[in-house]
């Protein structure tokens, strides 16, 4: 008995960690792994805004064709370094021993991330949005959703300047209400926010690009076994029909 409880608890110990975690509430990026479009604008602004310090090491070039991207078009407007081939891995030129004086972290590969982060798409898509005003940081913001970040608000010109607005409780603990833009910047909030789940999808594609064959696949073996299985009953009780 009290080593099933022991076992008990141990498995439960996972669970009691997630609980503690996560208190900021994420918002639900919605996203769509069948839609193309939003997997090509997100890899563009991929290549553009984050691909300087961030790395996509076990995701391919050429694999963009799978959501809808010619060779040609890859090669022209995706790949910047032309020494590399279509076949190569999407990674870049910064060493991380100076990347991580820089940042006091090096930039991580982002290829798992949807998958290892907890809310996947939904982190991603929070993190992107919840940059705010802090001088006390090295790059002048934070991030609610991650404190004390080390990356700068790469996409500030598109989203602008937010600022916290911070509420005290009944015990005198200060946190974080909501976010205010307090300088637009060249997009709309509308509009930034499709850039932000551009970037969430096209990142979630890459961190499982089989995701949607695999339910598919996932649906046909159900359906193959539970065939399967009427096929065995109905034959098991033909052989022990006259065994009696
Ligand atoms: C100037 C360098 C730089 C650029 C450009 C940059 N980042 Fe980062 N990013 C970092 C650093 C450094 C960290 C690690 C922060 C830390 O651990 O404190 C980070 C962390 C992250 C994380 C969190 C990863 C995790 O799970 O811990 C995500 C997601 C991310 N960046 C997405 C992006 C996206 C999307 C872009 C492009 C819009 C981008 N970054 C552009 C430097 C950069």
């Amino acid at each position: 008995m009290k080593k099933l409880f022991v076992i008990l608890s141990l498995v439960l110990l996972p669970l009691a960690g997630f609980a503690n975690e996560g208190e900021v509430e994420l918002e639900s990026a919605n996203i769509d792994l069948t839609d193309h479009a939003a997997m090509q604008r997100g890899a563009k602004y991929f290549v553009n805004y984050c691909q300087g310090c961030h790395t996509l090491k076990y995701f391919r070039y050429e694999r963009m064709q799978d959501f809808g991207l010619t060779k040609e078009q890859i090669k022209e407007n995706l790949l910047f370094d032309k020494t590399k081939k279509l076949g190569a891995l999407m990674d870049n030129n910064m060493p991380s021993e100076e990347a991580a004086k820089w940042f006091g972290t090096a930039p991580p590969d982002l290829t798992l991330t949807a998958r290892r982060r907890e809310g996947g798409a939904d982190w991603i898509y929070t993190y992107l949005k919840s940059f705010y005003k802090d001088e006390s940081r090295p790059f002048g913001v934070n991030n609610v959703v991650f404190p004390n970040v080390g990356m700068p608000h790469v996409l500030m010109e598109l989203q602008g300047v937010q600022e916290a607005v911070v509420e005290t409780d009944e015990h005198g603990n200060k946190h974080i209400k909501e976010l205010k833009l307090v300088k637009p910047g060249k997009l709309s909030p509308e509009e930034y926010d499709q850039v932000a789940k551009d970037l969430a999808t096209f990142l979630t594609h890459v961190a499982e690009p089989m995701k949607l064959q695999r339910q598919r696949i996932g649906f046909w073996v159900m359906l193959f076994l539970f065939v399967f299985f009427v096929v065995s009953f109905m034959l098991k009780k033909e052989y022990w029909k006259d065994v009696h």
